[in-house]
């Protein structure tokens, strides 16, 4: 029995892995810390889409270790897309680090941790794409709350030219039909009824049945949407490349997929789509929104912004602005780009100043935050179907729900509402988050 601290950087697939080195470490009566100081065993679960990510891990390691923060005798362990990357060299750079693991090593973690204590072994580093799954080897996931994350496929084989997921969580492989469905069934006789298909690019999804037949994704919505105690599904992330006829023909026949979809456009300009590689035009995109509106005219969409590409002109970056006019974006995720190592883009010419790159992507995000404002505005009034997940941050005595587009609301009710779907009027729109009051039925 050993205690474990975990710290996770970066995305939904690796808050996901944590929790099932969580399952593992738990399975074996490890008990998890939330202080660094009493933890036998420290795991790090590391992001590398951005360099600001990768130093981050390393900066930390340093502080912990000269401030005396974790044991002496304490096992590192370096997880993640950063351990993935840098493999052996992570121990180089920190030496500190006994065992390097990699996303598709998790399961193996317990062992390599046995291995550092039973042997002359001072660090083991495992970051291989082994060809067995490893889902095979993870204990069946334990959930407390009404919401969860279901990993569906991994990796991502599109190889845009400035990211770092195909090298880091090698190619795209989907899990077996029937493994994920039974998940989902075991998360719901726990109380689980909104599904978060989580994936590099749940699009391309291509999962095989017991049988040998392939499924696809529009495929699995429909199977997911079939199980009793399902009552909402969202996914992500999605490629626009990928997102099929079936896929928005599933968003008209599914009531219970979420009226909200998070769809990466990157860029505005066709110039820089072609240099990053995205296999699609802003045409294309503009396409499938409006096929998206004709069959959900509710539906909210984000999206991710890389700003500052090499070579984007003042002209690219208009285009990217009369994108975000046009399709009027709920919310987007945008970073400055950073030229990551290995990936064909590090390579390209790049002669915009970061000054001229920090005035685009400032100008971005007051757009998009001025239009996520009117459509919180525009929702005043309205009656919205809101899963209760907790009390209020700021007054406990109220609780807290989300609504389909993601939007936090406060409102006066009974801790048992605690885990179910129930309706509210929006009664008050803050900056960041809404009033509301119960609708009776
Ligand atoms: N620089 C900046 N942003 C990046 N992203 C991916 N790679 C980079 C990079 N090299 C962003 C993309 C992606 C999100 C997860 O991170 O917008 O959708
Ligand atoms: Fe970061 Fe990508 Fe790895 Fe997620 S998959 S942790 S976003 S590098």
């Amino acid at each position: 029995m050993a205690s474990y601290f975990i710290q996770t950087w970066g995305c939904q697939m690796n808050v996901y892995d944590s929790d099932r080195i969580r399952d593992l470490l738990n399975a074996q009566q490890d008990v998890e810390t939330d202080n660094i100081k009493d933890a036998d065993i420290v795991i790090l679960v590391t992001c590398a889409i951005r360099e600001k990510a990768q130093d981050k891990v390393f900066n930390q390691l340093y502080a912990w270790k000269a401030n005396k923060q974790y044991k002496e005798n304490a096992i590192i362990c370096l997880g993640g897309c950063v351990a993935s990357q840098e493999g052996e060299a992570c121990i180089k750079r920190a030496p500190m680090i006994n065992v390097v693991f990699g996303p598709q090593t998790i399961h193996r973690l317990p062992n390599m941790i046995d291995e550092v204590r039973n042997t002359d072994a001072k660090h083991v580093v495992d970051v291989s794409f082994p060809d067995i799954e490893k889902f095979d080897y993870l204990p069946s996931p334990k959930n407390s709350g009404s919401s969860a994350f279901i990993t569906i496929m991994e990796g991502c084989s599109n190889f845009c030219t400035y990211c770092v997921v195909p090298y880091t969580r090698g190619p795209e492989v989907s899990r077996q039909v029937e493994d994920i469905l039974n998940e989902i069934n075991a998360l719901t006789a726990q109380g689980v009824k909104e599904v978060n298909l989580l994936g590099q690019n749940v699009n391309s999804f291509k999962g095989l049945y017991e049988d040998g037949t392939e499924c696809n994704f529009a495929e699995l919505l429909y199977l997911v949407a079939a199980i009793e105690g399902v009552e909402r599904i969202r996914f992500t992330t999605s490629n626009p490349h990928d997102l099929s006829d079936e896929i928005i023909q599933a968003f008209a026949d599914i009531p219970k997929i979420a009226d909200a979809i998070h769809l990466p456009v990157q860029n505005g300009s066709n110039n820089i789509l072609k240099r990053m590689n995205r296999k699609y035009t802003r045409e294309h995109y503009m396409n499938i929104i409006n096929k998206l509106r004709a069959v959900r005219p509710n539906i909210y969409i984000s999206t991710d912004f890389i700003i500052g590409f090499p070579g984007e002109t003042d002209e690219d970056f208009a285009d990217t602005m009369d994108l975000i006019e046009q399709v009027k974006f709920d919310q987007s995720f945008s970073f400055i780009y950073s030229p990551r190592p290995n990936t064909p883009a590090a390579t390209y010419e790049d002669t915009t100043t970061l000054d001229v790159k920090r005035a685009r992507l400032y100008k971005l995000q007051a757009a998009i935050n001025n239009q996520a404002q009117l459509y919180s505005r525009e929702m005043l009034g309205s009656i919205q179907k809101i899963l209760v997940d907790g009390f209020s941050v700021k007054d406990k005595a109220e609780l807290r729900g989300r609504t389909d587009n993601n939007r936090t609301v406060n409102f006066v009710g009974d801790p048992k509402l605690i885990g179910s779907f129930i309706n509210v009027r929006i009664t008050d729109v803050m900056t960041h988050t809404l009033r509301g009051e119960i609708v009776e039925e």
